[in-house]
């Protein structure tokens, strides 16, 4: 990228794939794995793990993922778009049961029952891990809750994680999914990063970019942190515009002015912006003080 020998950055710092490279142990992040190992070890059937767009939730699935001790065999699905028996296909393939095309579900069933009790027997722990779980359609739920049911006198033969967005909760308060619901025991919900955490979280990503000077004057942070809502995308695509406008003016210190700019041109930031006839940069300075000054969530 073009401004990362003008800073003297060996890679970029703000980048948006969840690159478990970049991750940053941050207290939201450290509880949720702490939850999901304790779960794990504890043998649950269901662990969910919920966060508002942007959180992290797929650099904790991929973290789990590089990470899991050698006894776990993960079973990965980004996209559950599936159908029940489309599921079981996936499952089977990431289990490493060869593909055979004609076989029925009902075979395609005892074959994975048949798998997992082998896995088990080898002393593997099987965890499916679902990211986007709030689109798994109902049935497909179901088909998950009774995969779930296989065990042995021990031990469930095979573990689901669920990483989905806030309407996951909502879908799984329905009547029709109480006995699912019922069998989450361990679950985490991840909050949005708090303005001490913002400056933590800009900080250890420039470090791990390669860079010890702090960039990011303290107003900086605070507005990064107002317009981002504590948001980790969010934070990324403000800082990595504001790093543009700073290569931009040729300074190496960038101020309120490039983050208050970074957000006129980008959707999805504190709304309060872009409706507010004096969006400019005094007015958002003043909006900021206000929103530390008036209590939490009064917007
Ligand atoms: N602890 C962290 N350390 C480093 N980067 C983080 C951390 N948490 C989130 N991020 C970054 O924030 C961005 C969004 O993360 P991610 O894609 O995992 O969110 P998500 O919860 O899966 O969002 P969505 O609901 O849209 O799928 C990524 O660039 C990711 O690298
Ligand atoms: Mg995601």
């Amino acid at each position: 990228m073009m401004y990362l020998a003008h800073y003297g950055m060996s890679e970029a710092p703000f980048g948006l794939t969840p690159n478990t490279a970049f991750y940053v142990d941050l207290p939201i992040h450290q509880q949720a794995m702490a939850v999901l190992t304790v779960a794990l070890a504890q043998g649950e059937g269901f662990i969910k793990v919920t966060g508002e767009v942007g959180t992290g939730k797929t650099l904790l699935c991929r973290k789990l993922l590089h990470e899991a001790p050698e006894h776990f065999a993960l079973a990965y699905l980004p996209d559950p778009h599936l159908s029940p028996l489309e599921l079981r296909w996936a499952l089977a393939l990431e289990l490493g049961l060869k593909h055979s095309g004609n076989i029925d579900p009902q075979q395609l069933g005892q074959l994975l029952q048949r798998q997992l009790l082998l896995l088990a027997q080898q002393q593997k722990q099987v965890v499916l891990l679902i990211d986007e779980a709030q689109a798994l359609p109902d049935e497909t739920l179901e088909t998950l809750r009774l995969l779930t049911n296989l065990e042995t006198e021990q031990r469930k033969l095979l573990q689901v994680v669920l990483f989905g967005q806030p309407e996951l909760n909502q879908r799984l308060a329905l009547y029709q999914f109480r006995q699912l619901r019922q069998r989450i025991s361990f679950s985490y919900d991840l909050s949005v990063l708090n303005r001490a955490q913002v400056a933590c979280y800009v900080r250890a990503r420039l470090q791990l970019a390669g860079v010890t000077t702090p960039i990011f004057s303290q107003p900086a942070l605070w507005l990064l942190h107002f317009y981002s809502r504590g948001i980790p995308r969010l934070i990324n695509i403000l800082a990595h515009k504001a790093l543009m406008l700073g290569f931009g003016k040729a300074t190496q210190r960038l101020g309120y002015y490039q983050i208050v700019q970074a957000a006129r041109d980008t959707d999805d930031v504190q709304a309060v912006v872009r409706w507010w006839p004096w969006s400019g940069v005094l007015g958002s300075a003043v909006l900021a003080a206000l929103w530390y000054w008036l209590p939490g969530g009064w917007w």
